[in-house]
């Protein structure tokens, strides 16, 4: 089995259904050229029977990148496979994204429906697909709170029908990994055509479990991770991409490849963050302004003398200059001569001992200190000199 793993972004379309975070059609066509130049397999472009604007959306995108395969969002519907087909049709490489709910939740509650009935229309709306375009994804919605016998019982009949990709989404974000990543092994080892297609994984944060649960179902076959940027979507969020692919690319042991340039990370999580107002935590993983950033006085001095103490990550291999030492009252005078060499400040050990007691009692009281309060600092210090 491959080893490549196929980064399949949904920003676009889960990412994009967060309210406040809606994107016109140029900003969706920014926001696809730079997942393109990040190096994304495939680009979910929208869910074309939505709306006229989500439609245009998928068209104008299509036109406007050439590499990843453009994907199209729509229900097992005749009518939502129409539309979607025709919004791929400047796509050179589209695909057709249909399913239908499969947990009891779904069949009995949402759709009213049984089990039987469920595996008919899903067979009927991959094979309709299919009319339109060769690359059929099926998603077996809530899968993560189904049965797993039924599930491989559905996932067989839409291979059957001609998926080339099974997306097995936890929709609640409820399972935890060595289930999610269970499940995946159960479909591996009980759908007898199950390598004629690509398992896909769909996670959700709900209980802050998306990336592990995502990681668990590639270590158990998954070979297509379905994610978005900074985690982006409904409730929770989604996987977020970052993290997946740092999380494969720091363990090398792993042994997975993606085709991301993990340098244009950063880069593609601000555009996200920027167009779809939707501030990035402090402390996220990977993205987040204190990812690379150091503050207490025992970190500082073992990055200083070596970065790889407190960091596992080279912040340039995401596209961040360098890692940052923040200076508080929690650093130490390691950090506070770093910065001082920095600034051009060359200080005595007895000066620095001075500067560093005045320090800590402007640090207590500002909680951070800037280069301009380092001037300060010592300049008040040649001050009392002088006196
Ligand atoms: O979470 C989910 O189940 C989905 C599907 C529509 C793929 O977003
Ligand atoms: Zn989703």
């Amino acid at each position: 089995m491959s080893n490549r793993v196929y980064i399949f972004d949904t920003t676009l379309r889960d990412g994009e259904q967060v309210p406040g975070c809606q994107l016109n059609t140029i900003e969706k066509i920014e926001v696809a050229k730079q997942l393109e130049k990040l190096g994304v397999d495939i680009i979910e472009a929208g869910f074309p029977i939505s709306s006229p604007g989500d439609f245009n959306s998928v068209v104008e995108v299509s036109k406007a990148v050439s590499n990843p395969v453009i994907c199209a969002l729509t229900r097992a519907v005749k009518k939502d496979i129409e539309v979607a087909a025709d919004a791929l049709k400047f796509a050179k490489r589209g695909r057709i994204h249909t399913g239908i709910g499969t947990s009891p939740y779904h069949i009995y509650q949402k759709l009213n429906s049984n089990p039987d009935e469920i595996i008919e229309r899903a067979i009927a709306a991959v094979t309709y697909a299919r009319k339109f375009v060769d690359d059929v994804e099926f998603y077996a919605e809530d899968a993560g709170r189904s049965d797993n016998e039924y599930l491989a019982r559905v996932i067989e009949a839409v291979i059957g029908a001609g998926a080339t990709v099974v997306n097995i989404p936890d929709t609640t974000g409820y399972c935890l990994p060595l289930e999610y990543g269970a499940k995946i092994a159960y479909l591996k080892n009980n759908v007898p055509n199950i390598d004629k297609a690509i398992i896909s994984t769909h996670c959700h944060n709900d209980l802050g479990m998306a990336t592990a649960n995502t990681l668990a179902g590639v270590v158990n076959g998954a070979r297509q991770v379905e994610v978005t940027l900074n985690g982006l979507g409904e409730r929770a969020g989604n996987t977020a991409l970052e993290e997946v692919v740092m999380a494969m690319k720091s363990h090398k042991d792993l042994n997975y490849t993606t085709g991301i340039d993990a340098k244009q990370i950063i880069k593609t999580s601000k555009l996200v963050s920027t167009l779809m107002r939707m501030p990035v935590q402090a402390n996220k993983a990977i993205v987040g302004r204190n990812a690379f950033a150091h503050s207490s006085g025992i970190h500082q001095d073992g990055v200083l003398k070596n970065r790889e103490t407190y960091e596992i990550i080279d912040p340039a291999d995401v596209g961040v200059k360098e890692s940052s030492i923040v200076l508080t009252a929690r650093s130490g005078r390691a950090a506070l001569k770093h910065r001082l060499d920095v600034l051009g400040y060359k200080l005595s050990p007895e000066k620095l001992d001075h500067v560093y007691k005045n320090f800590l009692v402007l640090a207590d009281a500002k909680k951070d200190i800037s280069d301009e309060d380092l001037d300060v600092l010592v300049g008040h210090e040649k001050k009392e000199e002088r006196l």
